[in-house]
């Protein structure tokens, strides 16, 4: 199994560490307005184009010799390596013991990648034509609810990497999608979720989609039994949970166990990461609202962002360079989060879905051999589309305390073409990296008459780094090709910092507490509670309380 050379051994241990820490120095106290000066061509030269996308880089505090130190640092960390055994299929994922393939859910028909024996493609092409199949028999009636009606409503039931790409994916491409089904999804374990989604909707009509890649959450199966007591009560016979229920699991003994046929169960693997996996079998509800013709562009805009990676200098490197960036500014100006503002309506859920993609990943605090990190790991990520976030949280990027690199994503055209918006749109994306980057001085300010007294409030110190990432239009094939870029960038930066990106053992705790807590709650008597006395004191406030 390869490791990660340098990664490995600790980020801070890298040959390039102490330069990279020297040009910081150098670099951390210019202005980008200096930057700029100097280096007047910088807005055409840090630009990096792939697939379509092009990302201006060059409002970065950064110079050549920062850039090139990145790039060797990735060098020295090993990501070309590292990258060749992800997609290879070496079992990366050291703490699960398991290979990283989400590459190959995107890996044209034809292609093949033996893992463990198996012809791992042909694998994924052969869920995919089932998947297909039963799409088109939705989308045009042929399968039909339990009492003959046709499929209307279709509802995902499934939480983190089971709902959030499923959601965003549909929210960004309901300009595709077909408009005569409802698609909802269900993910929180509060009642409301359910309920308020499945409220106006006819059992008769409606087809959950039960996706949970182990098929034991907690939430997803106890809206599961929600769902088919709500089917059931309509429909009454068991026999109806066949036509209104399939399964979307690696887990067929799981899935068979609930209920389900596991005919009407679309699998996927255990090298498939939850929040790797808006593209496999997870992807169902997303192929019947648009089609599986769609879903294969967006399968081919993901594979045209895996070649780029995998094979392009670092230098020309669309998610290295996005990932190296987010390094920078966590370790050398601790930098704490990252903002992503799509310019673009349909895609209000990307955020939200990066949120996990980036922080599930690298949110470790210990390397792969289990030492701990003496460096700052994965930022935070957040954002909401623009203009809106424009006013609400700008303020605090533009003049508030912390430093927080943005990027901003735009359309190069728009899908709703409606008087000028569109350039109303773009001229603020536009508007809003110049006014970070170069802010605006006290002295011009003065110049235009303001007092002296509201000067500093008035001032715009700058120099907040922006990424500006452009594309022709948001369709699917982009949709995977952005996807993919944050994908490679997050497993750029875990490999820097010598991390498992691909485990998520931070979220078990919280589980399994949970799993003892649930009696004591339920409990007829008072029972004998053992935590601490805070959380002895809210189970008793609770129990009171609610009656
Ligand atoms: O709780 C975290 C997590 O394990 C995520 O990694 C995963 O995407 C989510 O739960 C849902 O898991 P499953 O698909 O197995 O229901």
């Amino acid at each position: 199994m390869s490791s990660a050379p340098g990664g490995a051994a600790g980020m801070r241990s890298l040959p390039s560490w102490g330069p990279l820490q020297e040009n910081h120095a150098s670099v951390a106290p210019r202005h980008l307005r200096e930057i700029f000066a100097d280096d007047p061509g910088r807005g055409e030269r840090l630009v990096a184009e792939a697939a379509g996308l092009r990302l201006d880089y060059s409002k970065n505090r950064v110079d050549d010799e920062t850039l090139g130190l990145l790039v060797t640092l990735a060098g020295e960390a090993g990501l070309r390596e590292r990258t060749e055994a992800m997609f290879s299929g070496e079992r990366i994922n050291v703490t699960e013991d398991r290979s990283v393939l989400h590459v190959a859910l995107r890996m044209p028909r034809g292609r093949s990648l033996i893992v463990d024996g198996r012809d791992v493609v042909a694998d994924v092409h052969e869920v995919l034509d089932r998947m297909a199949a039963f799409s088109r028999s939705v989308r045009d009636g042929e399968w039909t609810g339990h009492t003959g009606k046709r499929i209307r409503n279709i509802i995902n039931i499934g939480i983190g990497g089971s709902d959030l790409g499923p959601v965003m994916a549909y929210r960004a491409l309901r300009h595709y999608s077909d408009r005569d089904l409802t698609v909802r999804f269900v993910s929180n374990v509060d009642a409301t979720d359910f309920v308020e989604k499945t409220r106006d909707l006819d059992p008769a009509e409606t087809l959950f989609v039960i996706a949970s890649k182990t098929f034991t959450t907690l939430e997803t199966m106890t809206n599961a039994r929600t769902a088919r007591e709500w089917s059931l009560a309509t429909l009454g016979e068991e026999a109806a949970v066949a036509r209104h229920f399939v399964a979307v699991s690696t887990n067929a003994e799981e899935v068979a166990g609930f209920g389900i046929d596991t005919d009407n169960m679309f699998g996927f693997w255990d090298w498939v990461g939850g929040r790797y996996s808006m593209d496999s079998a997870i992807g169902l509800s997303t192929m019947i609202a648009i089609g599986p013709e769609r879903f294969a562009e967006m399968l081919a805009g993901f594979h045209a962002i895996d070649e780029h990676f995998r094979t392009e200098p670092y230098e020309r490197n669309l998610p290295a360079l996005m990932g190296l960036l987010n390094v920078w500014y966590a370790e050398l100006f601790g930098a704490e989060t990252v903002a992503v503002l799509p310019y673009e309506q349909y895609l209000e859920r990307f955020p939200a879905y990066l949120q996990q993609l980036t922080m599930e990943s690298n949110g470790k605090h210990v390397r792969l051999d289990g030492a701990a990190v003496d460096y700052a790991t994965g930022p935070i990520f957040w954002g909401e589309p623009g203009t809106n976030g424009q006013h609400s949280f700008y303020q605090l990027i533009h003049q508030g305390t912390h430093l927080i690199p943005c990027d901003l994503i735009f359309f190069a055209r728009g899908l709703n073409p409606l008087g000028d918006h569109h350039d109303l749109l773009v001229a603020n994306v536009f508007a809003q990296a110049e006014a970070l980057a170069f802010g605006k001085t006290a002295d011009e300010v003065r110049a235009e008459g303001v007092p002296d007294r509201l000067v500093p409030h008035k001032t715009f110190e700058g120099n907040r780094p922006t990424n500006v990432l452009m594309a022709e239009r948001l369709d699917p094939e982009t949709l995977g090709k952005l996807v993919a870029l944050y994908e490679h960038s997050v497993f750029t930066q875990g490999t820097i910092w010598g991390i498992d990106s691909f485990d998520q053992w931070g979220v078990e705790l919280g589980k399994t507490l949970a799993k003892r807590i649930v009696p004591e709650l339920q409990a007829t008597t008072d029972p004998e509670l053992g935590h601490d006395s805070s959380t002895n004191a809210l189970i008793r406030a609770y129990r009171r309380r609610r009656g």
